[in-house]
């Protein structure tokens, strides 16, 4: 049997920039009240957010389990003339520094184990901005994981961030990266 790693080299191999180069719109349409410094990009795949965070003045730390897809992200970052630090390990055993982060972007990306580990992560007043596939039944035919362990409950990410104040949230169906998917999307502060 294939291992997580070797799944998604093969897919980044496949297919140059599956989830395109331009970052999530989310992210983007927040980015202003984002102000900066240091950013952890949590399952950054090759780069779209992590290398638009840096282009907007951020300190990127981007980690994912595919070296192809952080050499992608290098080489998106080297072509948009900003600096990304990389870093290639399993998130399963990843440890994310205390209060190190001024924010954390995770897009796509759903293990619930790390949510105690994404607020130790975070300073004081750091935010997180969270967004991935959301279990609805408006999503049937639409792009999304088979597995449902990957797709968030109604108001779960709310419910997980509880202790966070909320600066943004919503669920339904929105387009993101060309397709339309059901999904949720959080931005939060840590009190
Ligand atoms: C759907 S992609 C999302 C990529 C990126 N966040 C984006 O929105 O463009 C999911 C990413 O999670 C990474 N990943 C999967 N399992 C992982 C693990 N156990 N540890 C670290 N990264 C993992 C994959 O390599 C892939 O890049």
């Amino acid at each position: 049997m294939k291992t997580d790693q070797q799944k998604w080299d093969k897919k980044y191999r496949e297919k140059n920039f599956p989830n395109g180069e331009k970052p999530n719109s989310f992210l983007k349409n927040h980015i202003r009240l984002l102000g900066q410094g240091k950013v952890l990009d949590i399952a950054s795949g090759d780069g779209r957010n992590a290398v638009f965070l840096a282009q907007n003045g951020w300190k990127v730390d981007a980690v994912d389990i595919s070296p192809v897809a952080l050499q992608k992200a290098q080489q998106l970052a080297r072509r948009k003339e900003v600096k990304i630090r990389t870093i290639q390990s399993d998130l399963d055993s990843f440890p994310i520094e205390k209060g190190k982060y001024d924010l954390i972007a995770i897009f796509y990306f759903l293990d619930r184990r790390l949510i105690s580990r994404i607020k130790q992560g975070l300073k004081k007043g750091g935010r997180i901005i969270f967004e991935t596939y959301l279990a609805d039944p408006a999503a049937q035919k639409l792009d999304a994981p088979e597995n449902r362990k990957y797709l968030l409950k109604p108001n779960e990410l709310l419910t997980r961030f509880g202790g966070f104040r909320v600066l943004f949230y919503r669920e339904g169906v929105f387009k993101e990266g060309g397709k339309k998917r059901a999904i949720a999307s959080l931005l939060a502060r840590k009190n």
